[in-house]
């Protein structure tokens, strides 16, 4: 688009030793820019999502991983870590993600952040 600029943004989210094979991290929009965002660990890999589930909201922080998948605490839909792909409802659509860097012992989100507006 005329007049914009696409640059990546890293918001530090805590040291990998805070964040545990299982465990995730809710990072708010204060610090996001935009909405709330969870960053998982699974199995020492590192994956972000929105935090919010997409069918009425519960934080997705609060649920569990099982096979690559966040399972919402409260009504269980699944969603790929990966891409946020939706893998059981009750929710209807696809969560956002975003760039992990694991840099300086620290993990880092890696945001889209688009200037100019
Ligand atoms: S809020 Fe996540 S499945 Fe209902």
């Amino acid at each position: 688009m005329e007049g914009m600029q696409q640059t990546t943004q890293a918001v530090r989210v805590c040291t990998v030793a805070e964040l545990s094979d299982g465990e995730a991290v809710r990072v708010p929009p204060e610090e996001t820019g935009t909405g709330a965002i969870s960053v998982f660990n699974d199995g020492g890999e590192f994956y972000a999502l929105d935090d919010a589930c997409t069918h009425v909201g519960a934080s997705l922080a609060e649920g569990y991983i099982e096979d690559g998948e966040v399972v919402c605490p409260w009504h269980g839909s699944r969603f790929c870590l990966l891409n946020g792909e939706l893998e059981e409802g009750p929710a209807t659509e696809d969560l956002r993600s975003y760039g992990v860097e694991v840099r300086d012992g620290s993990v880092w989100l890696l945001l889209e952040d688009t200037t100019g507006r």
